[in-house]
């Protein structure tokens, strides 16, 4: 049988079909536009989404078999306000992960509802991207729309509804809404009350790998599929990529350098980290994960080469960094504001250290180091709460670059296992299908089966020391400018 994994990114869609044995059969990739109509707003139209979603499917079959396929399943950007009205019409553009519109609302719950609070009713904190101070700016700031509310759902979870008519969400996506009851896996009361909104108004809670319903018959004809290919509900898309690195059961390690950058650490059981810097969700594998979220990673990168030096050629551009520990220029990569674990809107990027004699090459190793270093940041973290680590898989559009992949190793002092592929949600959206349609009888079993290790980066105890030296440095500068940043904003 054949298996669709979608993976509905922040800059395109990235759809994989697999077969039975894993093997990828063929990847298909579609952007859309990203709006940002008033500085720190980020926002997307669902329909493009489901319209590019929908042409993407027809795209990847067709040329297979098309009875063979047997279920779709996703890994969605995660916290996105979509919100629909009476006749399911998308009320206003979705507010993404990566907004920080709400700082007001995050303050007011953080500061008057309180963090202890919160973390008892969700086991998190408030962030502005997380999508409970959303839907309080949105009552704030537009009444009307916000009356008109009648579903309440996560972006790839709006293509569930589209394709089989179920209003559905997963516990590992629907965790990072602060409305879920993360341990408990059920909707939390006092959150809805904080919100404003109603049980109705939320979707029914599957864990990833359950089958929600089948394609609706008329968009089952218009591409060729059966009306009994199975929906499944799918993950977060750092969920979606753990399952596709293979990132499940008891403490094992993904990296992902996409848009954003993540940290996640898997485990069988809750816990959760007492000042709440990292995130405790609920996994794809029906665990439990720890997860620290950095809003710009190889953003970072896309903007300094495409938006600055103008150019397209990325690795070409890394062919000139040889110096790696030595550089003295360092990157702040806080073009969106920061999350983990700062937890600061107001964060902005910087590079310093420049002198008359700093080269191009310096610049761009400088961008990408202070990503590595901002990640390690939140590594911090999980060491501090005893985990340990000692290897980590990697996956998104930077681990295809071996030289950021060495100083995830060197920064970090980590072995890092490169795997066959670095599609990891598109293959966890796949894999998980696989697991509902019945082919693997759990995720664990299905993600050993199918997810191989191609080589492993082990870091070197040289650069290690050199690296050390540096990371001490660049944990001085954030702390220095925190009250610049914050004049900056006033
Ligand atoms: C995770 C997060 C991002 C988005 C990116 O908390 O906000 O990783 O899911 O798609």
């Amino acid at each position: 049988m054949l298996y669709i994994g979608v993976d509905l990114g922040t800059s395109a869609v990235k759809l994989l079909l697999m077969d039975s044995t894993g093997k990828i059969e063929k990847i298909v990739s579609r952007e859309y536009p990203l709006y940002f109509p008033h500085p720190a707003w980020s926002e997307q139209n669902p329909e493009d989404w489901y319209r590019e979603s929908i042409e993407g499917i027809r795209e990847l079959t067709a040329d297979c078999d098309k009875s063979q396929v047997a279920g779709i399943s996703f890994g969605g950007q995660m916290h996105g306000l979509v919100t629909l009205d009476e006749n399911d019409e998308v009320i206003r553009p979705a507010i993404l992960w990566n907004d920080g519109r709400s700082t007001k609302e995050t303050d007011y719950l953080n500061e008057v509802i309180g963090t202890e609070n919160l973390s008892k009713y969700t086991a998190n904190i408030a962030f502005t991207g997380f999508t409970a101070p959303k839907i309080l700016w949105m009552r704030e700031n537009e009444p009307d729309k916000f009356a008109r509310i009648r579903k309440i759902m996560l972006p790839k979870d709006y293509l569930a509804y589209r394709l089989s008519g179920t209003f559905c969400s997963d516990y590992s996506d629907a965790s990072g809404m602060l409305l879920m009851d993360v341990q408990n896996k059920c909707w939390s009361a006092e959150m809805m009350e904080l919100c404003g909104i109603t049980r109705e108004q939320l979707p029914d809670l599957y864990e990833s790998y359950e089958v929600v319903g089948t394609l609706k018959p008329q968009i089952a004809e218009e591409l060729g599929l059966s009306e009994n290919v199975k929906i499944i509900a799918g993950a977060g898309d750092n969920a979606a990529a753990a399952v596709g690195t293979g990132t499940v059961g008891e403490g094992h390690c993904n990296i992902s350098l996409g848009t954003s950058g993540t940290i996640f650490i898997s485990s069988r059981n809750f816990r959760v980290d007492s000042h709440n810097a990292l995130h405790s969700f609920a996994h794809a594998d029906g665990g439990y994960h720890l997860m620290g979220c950095m809003l710009s990673a190889a953003s970072c990168n896309k903007w300094w080469m495409e938006e600055i030096l103008k150019t397209s050629e990325f690795s070409k551009e890394q062919e000139g960094i040889v110096k790696l520990g030595e550089n003295q220029v360092f990157y702040l990569p806080y073009l969106m504001g920061e999350r983990s674990p700062h937890n600061d809107p107001q964060a902005r990027a910087t590079f310093t250290g420049m002198t008359m004699d700093t080269t191009r090459e310096e610049m761009t190793q400088a961008v990408l180091e202070g990503v590595v270093f901002a990640l390690r940041d939140s590594l911090e973290v999980a060491r501090s709460l005893g985990i340990t680590i000692e290897r980590t898989k990697i996956c998104g559009g930077g681990a295809k670059s071996p030289l950021w992949k060495k100083m995830v190793a060197n920064i970090m002092n980590l072995k890092v296992d490169v795997l066959e592929n670095e599609e990891g949600p598109a293959m966890g959206g796949a894999i998980l299908a696989a697991v509902g349609c019945g082919e693997y009888p759990d995720v664990q079993t299905a993600a050993e089966q199918l997810v191989h290790i191609r080589e492993t980066v082990e870091p070197e105890p040289e650069l290690v020391a050199k690296y050390e030296k540096q990371y001490s440095k660049f944990r001085e500068i954030y702390p220095a400018l925190k009250p610049v940043f914050k004049k900056l904003a006033e």
